[in-house]
């Protein structure tokens, strides 16, 4: 117990306390309508001050139509402060803020590769320093709060939010995100650098049946257990000091009303003990969108006792009002309310906001600044997938005439995704940006050899007859495709086929005969199946950020060795959405009947410009018991002319168990750089965690049997010999 925290609580009033729990939007407090603010962001002082002394509202959210500067959100931080000195207690406001692959709400902030992307580089130390730069950035803004990093899986390809997740897999969206929150909180949320990450979307929110966001999600305890969960337990053992719920329903119930979730999971079994604060108008699409509650004031009931501390109105003062008539007609306890407002206070002392630590603007020189463009330029490097490459195709030579074309050509909108500058990304290009688009990256090193055909939109007819003409007199075709920019609903499809449109321009550019270089820039594996043969090399990126155009000419023209590896399964076809780690009766082929698992490129792929080669598997032991740490070790070569990165990755296999075992399951990896030539021994170590799975009575158990090692071509078994059936440490 706090004693300043008890001693605060103990002043406050019911009203108080309840204001503590409401977050709202900054349409509240500037002028403008709501979702339709002025620009320039103008700041209303009549709301100002019912918002912040009238109802001693908590958390304050958001940017409104764009991003502003440091200099500007300062402004806007002491706009609020000024008026948090007048409450009777002076409570600070925590203002939080959706920094995401970077402080992207702040202009001239360092952007990163949105997480998909940040997840094909399979690099932990790229995940942290995207953290670190995130939360100095966001601080450098006066910002204490950032609502990330996702932990969802991305397991279904439709949905419009893949890009924002670490991919598929368990373990790499767990390593992933642990390291990322160690890089926005170091050891101390308070540092002037550091600021308090935000865990999303605490659960189940990444597989909805349909693909569409924010739509039903059926998921067995088991799955939830095994896949869902253990990502978000990684993330909040490395830290992380708040969560964000989500806003979709998982087996008929609403996570915001479910205290199986909300209260038995994550604060009796995972033992979380910060912050957690609902998604957008959250509590209120309990009444008006899922169906629960029969009114507003119901809605608030069943969230608060399902669990939440904080309710992201964000537009009201509802849940302020019947929160307080819930507590006064004695529906929730003030005991209850006071569990959440400690949480709430004892996070803004842990910032360290009641000592004002918003340190002055000069305390963040590296802002912007050359070691952060770098750290980002290298992320995005690592984060593009070379997915084919047929005769060498890649890298280009200089001399070589290249005609440029497709939609995703010359615009940053398809390199950074949604949550750019704006909440759609819809503003990118306008903002005169110092960043390359593919194309100005292309023109700086290629001059004259190349060719550029415009193409401006994803979905209508392309000046195809243009391209073809233009193609006659170039020696390689570059052709840009994929995605622009979306988030959320805005990013729904009916069809995750690529857009017609510009599936005709590659069949068109085939018949030149010329060689064709694809280029994918987009959230989400757009299916390419009808192309993918005619063109000779395929390059892929998941919203690779800013630096994102510079990486890629960079790697067309040979200066970096192409190092990504897909964080998720590449789908060959539309009725074929099928994870990497499925079971065996989805991998069988039966009597030549069509079927088996045939993706277009699958997890863990990516090519390099060297080769690698692998050699002595071995492990420590033939035989283990349960206690047992088995090592694992493999010799993995440079066989190729250039020095190169490689990803090992290894997989396990349970050949049998009581639940159907996967096929297999990503249980290390380790991101290596050797010389050509060069060879170096990997060892791993695997230990009973890695062979447990959750079993029929939907506990952790291990079961004896034996396990097989994958480690690229190579594989070894061995036998887990105790016979009886273990609780997981
Ligand atoms: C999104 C969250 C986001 C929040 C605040 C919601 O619509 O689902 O991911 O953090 O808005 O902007």
């Amino acid at each position: 117990m706090d004693q300043f925290i008890e001693e605060l609580l103990a002043k406050m009033t019911l009203a108080e306390k309840v204001g503590q729990m409401t977050q709202l939007t900054i349409d509240t407090i500037a002028n403008g309508k709501a979702y339709k603010l002025d620009f320039p962001l103008t700041l209303n002082e009549e709301q100002l001050i019912e918002v912040v002394q009238d109802y001693a509202v908590g958390s304050i959210l958001n940017v409104g139509p764009l991003a502003h500067t440091p200099k500007r959100w300062r402004e806007i931080m002491d706009a609020i402060a000024s008026k948090v000195n007048k409450t009777r207690l002076s409570i600070p406001i925590l203002y939080g803020i959706d920094s995401i692959h970077g402080a992207s709400y702040v202009m001239g902030a360092t952007l990163f590769p949105q997480q998909l992307g940040l997840a094909a580089t399979w690099n932990r130390d790229l995940a942290e320093k995207m953290g670190e730069v995130s939360a100095y950035e966001t601080k450098a803004a006066g910002m204490p709060w950032a609502f990330s990093p996702v932990l969802d899986l991305g397991r279904n390809p439709v949905w419009p939010r893949i890009w924002e997740t670490f991919g598929e897999d368990v373990y790499l969206a767990g390593e992933l995100g642990s390291a990322t929150v160690r890089g926005m909180q170091g050891d101390d949320i308070g540092h002037p650098h550091k600021l308090a990450a935000c865990l999303k979307h605490f659960l189940g929110y990444g597989v909805p049946l349909s693909g569409r966001d924010r739509t039903p999600a059926y998921v067995p305890a088991r799955q939830l257990a095994e896949y869902h969960v253990p990502p978000f337990a990684k993330a909040f053992a490395a830290g992380a000091a708040t969560v964000m719920i989500n806003s979709g329903e998982m087996n008929g119930i609403p996570v915001h009303s479910d205290p199986a979730i909300l209260t038995d999971l994550l604060r009796d079994e995972l033992g979380f003990t910060g912050l957690v604060v609902t998604d957008w108008e959250d509590i209120q699409y309990l009444h008006t969108r899922h169906r629960v509650a029969e009114t507003q004031k119901e809605a608030v009931r069943m969230a608060i006792q399902a669990g939440i501390d904080m309710s992201m109105v964000p537009l009201d003062f509802t849940f302020t009002k019947y929160l307080i008539e819930l507590v006064e007609e004695g529906a929730i306890s003030e005991a209850r309310i006071d569990a959440s407002v400690r949480r709430i206070l004892q996070l803004k002392r842990d910032l360290g906001l009641f000592k004002g630590m918003v340190e002055p603007q000069d305390q963040y020189p590296l802002f912007a600044g050359a070691e952060f463009k770098a750290a980002s330029l290298e992320a995005s490097r690592q984060a593009i997938v070379l997915c084919k490459n047929e005769e060498s195709t890649l890298p280009l030579q200089k001399n070589q005439k290249v005609l440029l074309c497709g939609p995703s050509a010359d615009t940053l909108r398809s390199l950074n995704g949604g949550w750019t500058y704006s909440w759609q990304g819809e503003l990118t290009d306008e903002q005169s940006l110092p960043f390359s688009t593919i194309k100005a990256a292309l023109v700086a090193q290629l001059g004259t050899n190349l060719t550029y055909e415009k193409a401006v939109d994803f979905a209508k007819e392309l000046d195809i007859d243009a391209a073809v003409k233009a193609a006659k007199h170039v020696d390689v075709i570059v052709a840009c495709l994929g995605e622009t920019s979306y988030t959320e609903f805005y990013g729904n499809i009916d069809n995750l086929t690529l857009e017609e449109a510009q599936l005709n321009l590659i069949k068109a550019l085939s018949k030149t005969g010329k060689p064709i270089i694809l280029v994918l820039l987009q959230g989400r594996p757009r299916l390419i199946a009808e192309i993918a043969d005619l063109c000779q090399a395929i390059l892929l990126g998941f919203y690779p950020g800013n630096e994102g155009g510079q990486a890629l000419a960079e790697i067309l023209l040979g200066e970096t060795c192409p190092s990504g590896k897909l964080p998720i399964t590449y789908p060959k076809h539309p009725n074929a959405l099928i994870t990497y780690d499925h079971k065996h009766p989805e991998n069988l082929e039966l009597q030549g009947v069509l079927g088996g698992f045939k993706p277009q490129f699958e997890f863990g792929h990516g090519l390099s410009y060297t080769t690698f080669a692998y050699n002595n598997l071995s492990l420590s032991q033939s035989s283990i018991h349960e206690n047992d740490v088995i090592q694992v070790s493999v010799e993995v070569s440079n066989t190729g002319q250039s020095r190169g990165k490689e990803v090992v990755q290894l997989y396990l296999s349970d050949l049998y168990a009581s639940v159907t075992p996967s096929i297999k399951r990503l249980k290390r990896f380790e991101k290596i750089e050797l010389e050509a030539g060069a060879s170096k021994v990997i060892t791993f170590q695997l230990s009973k965690d890695d062979l447990a799975f959750v079993g029929r009575e939907n506990r952790w158990i291990v079961e004896p049997g034996t396990f097989k090692v994958m480690i690229s071509d190579l594989s070894a078994e061995f036998v887990l010999q105790k016979t009886s059936k273990l609780a997981k440490a």
